[in-house]
């Protein structure tokens, strides 16, 4: 092989793993709050992959959901949307306001579970 055809494959190898990574977020590790405007607390801890992958969660539409005539759609999923896309900050058409929806969510399930924080400093710290 050419030595011309190995440095482009290379440079085509590192390309798709850069453009990837970037795109599936896999760094994720704090919710990004800018859509609150004038945020009141630091944004929440959330290192997304490890996150799930302790608390064995599986199924992404646990948290990504999809909902039809106020029915949880058992095998859609809505990973390429933002909270934010269907809760609006203040809250309109039935679904809860974006804020009580996280809170409701991430603490919801930590209450449920007995495992995870409950208490504001701990997931807003820094
Ligand atoms: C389990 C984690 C968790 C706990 C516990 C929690 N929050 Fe949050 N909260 C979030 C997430 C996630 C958001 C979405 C944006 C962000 O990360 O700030 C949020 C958003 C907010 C917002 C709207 C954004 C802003 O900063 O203005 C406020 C206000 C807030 N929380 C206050 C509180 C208070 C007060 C408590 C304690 C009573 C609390 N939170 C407990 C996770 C949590
Ligand atoms: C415990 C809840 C939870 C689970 C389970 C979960 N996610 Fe997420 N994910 C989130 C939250 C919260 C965000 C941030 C959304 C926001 O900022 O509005 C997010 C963001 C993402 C993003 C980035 C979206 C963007 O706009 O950049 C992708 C991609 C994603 N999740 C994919 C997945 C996949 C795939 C699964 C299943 C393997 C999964 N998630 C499971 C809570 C979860
Ligand atoms: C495609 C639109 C859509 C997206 C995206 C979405 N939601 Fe929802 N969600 C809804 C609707 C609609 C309801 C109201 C269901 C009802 O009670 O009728 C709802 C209800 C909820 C509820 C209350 C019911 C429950 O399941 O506990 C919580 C909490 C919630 N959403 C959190 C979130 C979080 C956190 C995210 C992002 C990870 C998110 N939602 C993304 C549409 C969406
Ligand atoms: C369906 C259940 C579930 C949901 C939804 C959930 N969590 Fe958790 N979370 C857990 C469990 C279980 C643990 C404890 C895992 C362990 O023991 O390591 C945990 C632990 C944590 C921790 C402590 C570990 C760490 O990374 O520092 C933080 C912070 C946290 N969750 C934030 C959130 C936020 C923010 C949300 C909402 C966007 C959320 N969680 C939604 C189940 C959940």
């Amino acid at each position: 092989m050419s030595k011309t055809v190995l440095v482009i494959k290379w440079a085509v190898f590192i390309l798709i793993f850069i453009t990837s990574s970037a795109l599936c977020q896999y760094d994720m590790v704090e919710i990004d709050n800018s859509v609150f405007g004038d945020p009141a607390r630091p944004p929440s801890v959330f290192e997304h992959d490890a996150h799930n992958e302790n608390a064995g969660l599986d199924e992404c539409n646990i948290c990504h959901h999809v909902y039809e005539d106020g029915k949880k759609l058992e095998y859609e999923s809505s990973e390429d949307m933002y909270c934010s896309d269907c809760h609006s900050v203040k809250s309109e058409n039935g679904s809860p306001s974006l804020r009580k929806a996280f809170h409701m969510n991430c603490k919801g399930c930590h209450l449920e579970q007995k495992a995870g924080p409950v208490l504001c400093g701990e997931c807003h710290r820094k």
